[in-house]
Order: structure tokens, then C-alpha cells, then sequence
């Protein structure tokens, strides 16, 4: 049986980069899993005074993380960090209390800016919040892509054939830290 891998992205625009990451891997999943994309753009933003309700998005998506062998962040950087939607999805994966969704998951960090740090610094404040959330993350490879908008079509879509190598390599080591933890 295959392995369902969500990706979460910390973009919510349209024609978002990472989006466009998104697309190249769930096109190009190593044999025996698949990528599929879950959706953080319409969570009402985090409030402790939800946890002893059944707020059905919060539900739905706590649902949908459980359900999932593991977990692919691609992320843009906003001010050095990551952006305030992706944190507001882990927060509420991570609450009630005792009730952590991310437990356990394998996890991958893939970041990109058209700056040539390729957001460095989201990527690690991101790797810090998953260590807490227990979220077992790929060490290596470390994905930081650059330049991002020179990389794609007029579609936005990937097009440059030596990040495509490079993604294919680092998705080739997420599923075999997958199946080393699993
Ligand atoms: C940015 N951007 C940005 N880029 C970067 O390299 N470092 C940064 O600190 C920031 N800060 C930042 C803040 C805010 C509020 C916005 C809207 C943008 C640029 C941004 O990360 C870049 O355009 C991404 O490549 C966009 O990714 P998506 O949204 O297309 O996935």
C-alpha cells in the first residue's frame, strides 16, 4: 500500500512558488507515494477557547494530519520567519493539549525566496517548531531553493532541470528516512 505525504505551504496567493514546488513533486512522488496537497487557507485563526469545542474546520484538519504517514512543509520566508498562516496551522495541529497531531510524522522542510538565501531563515525557524512538535525531520538534504523566480516557466511552472534533479534527490531521501522511521 502507498504512503499519503501531505504538503503543507505557507503561501495562500495563487501562482504562489511554492505552490509551483508543490505541483513538480506531486508529479514526480517516488515509487509507492503519493503527495497530495492540504489545504491551511481557510483555518479561522488559532484560539485556545476552541479546544473543548468541535470547531469543524479545526476538526478537519486535525483529522487529515492524523491520517497522514508523514508530512512535507514547502515554505516561503516572510520577514525572516515563516509566514503567520503556516504557524496558525501547527498551532492548531499541535492543540488540544496532549492531543498533537504532528507526533511522530516523518517531516521534510523545503524553503524558497527569489533572494539568494532561498529563505534560510524560515526554513530554520520552521525546524525549530517541528522539533518541539515532534515532528522527526530530514536532516539531510537541506533544501533552500534561490533565485526561484528564474527558475520557472510563464506558466510557474519548474522548468530548470538541475533544481528538478535536485528536488528528485531529496524526495528520494525523505522516502527512505520515511520508511527508516516508520
Ligand atoms: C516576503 N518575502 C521575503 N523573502 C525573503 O527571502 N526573506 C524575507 O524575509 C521576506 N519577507 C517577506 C515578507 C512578506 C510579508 C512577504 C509578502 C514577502 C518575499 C517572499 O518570501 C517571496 O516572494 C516568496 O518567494 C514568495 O513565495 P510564494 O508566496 O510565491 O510561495
Amino acid at each position: 500500500m502507498s504512503k499519503t505525504i501531505g504538503i503543507i505551504t505557507g503561501s495562500l496567493r495563487k501562482n504562489s512558488f511554492s505552490g509551483s514546488i508543490a505541483e513538480y513533486v506531486k508529479d514526480h512522488a517516488p515509487e509507492g507515494y503519493v503527495f497530495k496537497t492540504i489545504d491551511i487557507g481557510g483555518l479561522p485563526l488559532y484560539n485556545q477557547d476552541y479546544d473543548g469545542e468541535d470547531l469543524k474546520e479545526y476538526t478537519a484538519f486535525r483529522s487529515e494530519v492524523k491520517a497522514l504517514d508523514g508530512v512535507l512543509f514547502i515554505t516561503p520566508e516572510h520577514n525572516r520567519s515563516i509566514p503567520a498562516a503556516l504557524k496558525n496551522a501547527l498551532d492548531i495541529g499541535s492543540r488540544p493539549y496532549g492531543q498533537n497531531v504532528w507526533s511522530g510524522k516523518p517531516g521534510a522542510v523545503i524553503s524558497q525566496s527569489p533572494g539568494g538565501i532561498g529563505g534560510f531563515g524560515a526554513n530554520h525557524h520552521l525546524r525549530q517548531v517541528l522539533a518541539f512538535l515532534n515532528v522527526l525531520t530530514l536532516a539531510q538534504p537541506e533544501a533552500y531553493i534561490g533565485a526561484y523566480h528564474t527558475l520557472i516557466d510563464e506558466n510557474v511552472a519548474l522548468s530548470n532541470e538541475a533544481t528538478k534533479e535536485f528536488l528528485n534527490g531529496f524526495l528520494a531521501a525523505f522516502a527512505a528516512w520515511t520508511e527508516k522511521i516508520s
